[in-house]
């Protein structure tokens, strides 16, 4: 079955399906997930193959500030109005730089970049200006590298958006999450039509040639018929790409989250209502569905390469560019590599104190033996492909599909019963009904939830 079948009929999911599947599970945006990370004593351990890979390069830099605390946010992030606190972590943000710089390669290109947060456009004009420069000394950025960066209508203006552009700037993630006033008062967000329709309008005047749109569903007083008119609203706003989150309830890491318990959570019915709404509006609008809440236009890059087999998955999101290593700058940024994940500390003073004493801020990482490499190209391929092809995942890792994964397959006999995959002798193909569960499917591959997936949230 083509990736374009899997958009064209809408499964209703039985609530008996939807009951028995809806458990914690990862979001696999790595294999193993972050939490199975150890603690690191000696970090240039991590950045040992580092020094001879030639792998091309993708950054990320995490800028943490908010000016205000959405109370259903789930990212890494530090509320604050001082604009000199970003001035302080620019220096240190330097400061990173410049002893990664000592433990990599940097005869290397840079394909992406990705400024991702918190808030990004929490920097002012002079700040913005400042981290372009900064980033343009300190690497070989190749000339249609991919340069992106999540943005806050509500703090952005129109010069920032200038300045983003200036330093090469030339993709956009808008943060919209829902445009029901009473959704966004419960949840903490207010954000006029106005704020979002001036990002876009900036955005798209200075050239910015990609936009995504990000949307949550899950979210308090969300009902089918508001969210019907929030889905109108950011379509009229021609995106090329959407992500529409499932709303992560993670109170426990997220202690503001509790404070949405006092307006009732959408049910598990609704959300899955709700998702199946989202699925009909965005294909009526042709935007195709690329898997875990993320949807682009027909000839956007991402679709492309889903049909090529080539879509990549990292802890941005989806990706197009394959055998990169991500090297990851700012608090609790993940780094990533062939055989390596390495983390962050997420507490700003660590960070700023390993950094004075000339330490690599790495606090927690992976190293992927190859069982790890062979399941994470497996559920990888799962995530991006909708699919696994047996003779492929064989040949590039020396294994016999059948035998090495006996056991996950045989778990998968009862996702076929109900209707979810179709295991063949050569492929596995997940069905309609079987996007709504990909994670489950995914998970069946996955060598560390025997002693159950704990600290995840739900996976519909
Ligand atoms: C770093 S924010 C984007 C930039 C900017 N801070 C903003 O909010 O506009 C990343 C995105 O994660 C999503 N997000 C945050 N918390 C979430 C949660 N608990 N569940 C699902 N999505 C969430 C939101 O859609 C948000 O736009
Ligand atoms: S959703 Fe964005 S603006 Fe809101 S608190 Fe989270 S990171 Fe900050």
């Amino acid at each position: 079955m083509s990736f374009h079948h899997l958009t064209q009929a809408h499964v209703p999911v039985s609530q008996l399906l939807l009951s028995k599947y809806n458990v914690p599970g990862p979001r696999y945006t790595s294999y193993p997930t972050a939490l199975l990370f150890g603690d690191v004593d000696d970090p240039k351990r991590f950045f040992k193959d580092s020094k001879k890979s030639k792998a091309p390069l993708s950054l990320y830099f995490h800028i943490p500030f908010c000016a205000s605390r959405c109370w259903f946010c789930g990212c890494h992030k530090l509320i604050t109005t001082d604009s000199k606190m970003a001035d302080v972590y620019l220096d240190y943000l330097e400061k990173e730089i410049a002893l990664t710089l000592k433990s990599i390669d940097i005869d290397r290109e840079v394909v992406q970049i990705h400024l991702g947060g918190g808030t990004p456009n929490f920097l002012n004009e002079d700040q913005t200006e400042r981290l372009g420069k900064i980033i343009r000394s300190s690497f070989k950025i190749a000339a249609d590298a991919e340069i992106g960066v999540e943005f806050d209508p509500r703090t952005l203006t129109h010069e920032k958006v200038l300045n983003y552009r200036d330093w090469g700037v030339n993709r956009a993630s808008i943060g919209i999450q829902d445009c029901n006033p009473e959704v966004q008062q419960a949840v903490h967000r207010i954000q006029t039509t106005e704020q979002n329709l001036n990002a876009v309008s900036w955005l798209r005047s200075a050239g910015i040639q990609s936009l995504n749109l990000d949307l949550i569903y899950g979210l308090p007083y969300q009902t089918v018929e508001s969210y019907a008119d929030t889905l109108k609203e950011a379509i009229s706003y021609d995106p090329d790409r959407f992500a529409v989150f499932s709303y992560a309830h993670v109170p426990w890491k997220q202690p503001a989250q509790k404070i949405l318990e006092k307006h009732s959570l959408p049910s598990a019915d609704l959300k899955l209502e709700l998702l199946q709404l989202i699925l009909e509006t965005m294909q009526e609008h042709d935007y195709d569905y690329i898997g875990m809440d993320h949807f682009a236009k027909k000839e956007d890059p991402l679709v492309v390469a889903q049909n090529r087999k080539s879509l990549q998955r990292n802890f941005q999101g989806y990706s197009t560019h394959a055998n990169v290593e991500i090297c990851s700058f700012g608090i609790s940024a993940i780094g990533q590599s062939q055989n390596v994940y390495r983390q962050n500390t997420k507490d700003l003073n660590e960070y700023y104190a390993m950094l004075d004493a000339g330490q690599l801020p790495i606090k927690k990482g992976y190293m992927l033996n190859e069982d790890d490499q062979i399941r994470r190209d497996t559920i990888m391929r799962i995530m991006c492909d909708m699919g696994l092809d047996y003779d492929k995942i064989s040949n590039r890792w020396n294994i016999q599909f059948k035998d090495y994964f006996a056991k996950s397959l045989k778990a998968l006999e009862s996702f076929q019963q109900d209707g979810l995959v179709e295991i063949g002798n050569k492929a596995i193909q997940v069905t309609e009904a079987g996007r709504y569960f990909i994670r489950n499917i995914a998970m069946q591959f996955d060598a560390y939830l025997s002693q159950g997936p704990k600290g995840y949230s739900k996976t519909v």
